[in-house]
């Protein structure tokens, strides 16, 4: 599955993001190698962000910001970026680390397999 490389925008408005809906369950979402240690990695035909705070660690969350709906970003920074209006989330829990946003991005259920990432 294609990781998306500067996610960022309404999704209304941004083409890349047309086919974009929930995450299935049972769906594949990614592959491990995909995701950076200490970031994050924003899957756009599943709307999914996937973190992986520290080595073999992976967290998944709705990649919709929960400010005004922009996606948030794939990030190599230690967080959760949403480039439209600067909310920052955190990789283990999705809290925010930094407003406006002031809700959590929701979690998303995965499982690991042999290398890959499985919506649970
Ligand atoms: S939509 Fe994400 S910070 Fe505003």
């Amino acid at each position: 599955m294609a990781p998306v490389a500067a996610a960022c925008g309404n999704p209304s408005e941004d083409p890349q993001f047309s086919q974009v809906r929930p995450p299935v369950p049972g769906g594949e979402v990614a592959l491990t190698t995909d995701v950076p240690v200490g970031g994050c990695q924003v899957f756009a035909p599943k709307g999914t962000v996937v973190t992986q705070p520290v080595e073999g660690d992976f967290r998944a969350f709705e990649a919709e910001c929960s400010h005004k709906g922009c996606f948030v970003a794939s990030s190599t920074e230690g967080h959760i970026p949403c480039r439209c209006h600067g909310s920052r989330f955190d990789l283990t829990d999705g809290s925010v680390l930094g407003g406006p946003a002031r809700s959590a991005l929701p979690p998303v259920e995965i499982e690991v397999r042999d290398g890959r990432i499985f919506t649970a």
